[in-house]
């Protein structure tokens, strides 16, 4: 598997925790007693029976939660989120791939719509978080619609059996005020960089394996150079651009011949 390069990330796992210890072995993390002991950038420790990661001298420990109507969007109402008509819950898209997990928000409102959700994520640590998740989740109806994937969405687009729709939410450069709260996006930033170069890669993989479309997520007035949407669900702060497949773009792996 391809290796993330990460800023230097310590495990604190005091005496007791031998799945904490375990855990950095896994990843290839340094692993101390306390946090007063470590001098790196970010830290990976266990917060209110979370696995999470929070940055040295303090600020929120950042976990993945599946759970609670806050997250569903099942707020009151019976109306689906702006992010499930965009991925086309009601037009009867069901499988979906969400090819840049993160920290799983957009896919757990998904599932807890209805469909039945493959969570790509390259990142071994976000990975890490999103398996403590879902074993926190276990039992729920939409933990039960949820698989979560360890690898590079690219490679992964080509190998799995075609989805319905593939969803995108790209770290990009300037996110202005979509998504996560600042400070998720703070940890996020500190552990992933910035912003990414491939997405226009990873758009062109999803069109061509999505049978219905695909869609990606942005900031309400950003744009994605060089790639015009075939339509657009615009919300206060942020916009799903919607792309339809491409079937004129030769075989599904670029590899095949
Ligand atoms: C902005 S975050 C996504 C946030 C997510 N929508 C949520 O609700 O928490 C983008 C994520 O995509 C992941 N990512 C970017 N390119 C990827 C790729 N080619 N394959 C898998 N994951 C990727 C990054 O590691 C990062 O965790």
């Amino acid at each position: 598997m391809e290796s993330i390069p990460h800023p230097q990330i310590d495990v604190v796992a005091p005496d007791g925790r031998p799945q904490l210890r375990e855990l950095a072995g896994e990843l290839g993390l340094d692993v101390v007693a306390s946090a007063s002991d470590s001098s790196a950038g970010l830290l990976l420790l266990e917060h209110a029976g979370r696995l999470s990661l929070v940055k040295a001298g303090g600020g929120s420990p950042v976990a993945v939660e599946f759970g609670g109507a806050r997250r569903t969007g099942r707020t009151g109402g019976s109306a689906r989120p702006m992010l499930c008509r965009a991925v086309g819950l009601d037009r009867g898209v069901r499988r979906v791939v969400d090819a840049t997990a993160g920290l799983g928000r957009d896919a757990f409102t998904l599932a807890a719509w209805g469909a039945d959700v493959v969570l790509v994520e390259r990142s071994p640590i976000l990975h890490a978080l999103l398996a403590d998740g879902l074993r926190r989740a276990e039992g729920s109806p939409a933990a039960a619609r949820m698989t979560l994937v360890r690898g590079d969405a690219r490679q992964f687009l080509v190998e799995a059996e075609p989805p319905d729709a593939v969803f995108l939410d790209p770290m990009f450069e300037d996110r202005g005020k979509a998504a996560l709260p600042g400070w998720e996006l703070q940890v996020l930033r500190a552990l992933l960089g910035p912003g990414e170069d491939a997405v226009g890669d990873l758009i062109e993989t999803a069109r061509r394996v999505a049978t219905r479309r695909v869609v990606v997520k942005r900031p309400a007035h950003g744009r994605i150079a060089g790639h015009k949407p075939d339509a657009s669900y615009v919300g206060g702060r942020v916009r799903y651009e919607v792309f339809t497949p491409r079937s004129d773009c030769g075989p599904r792996n670029p590899t095949d011949t």
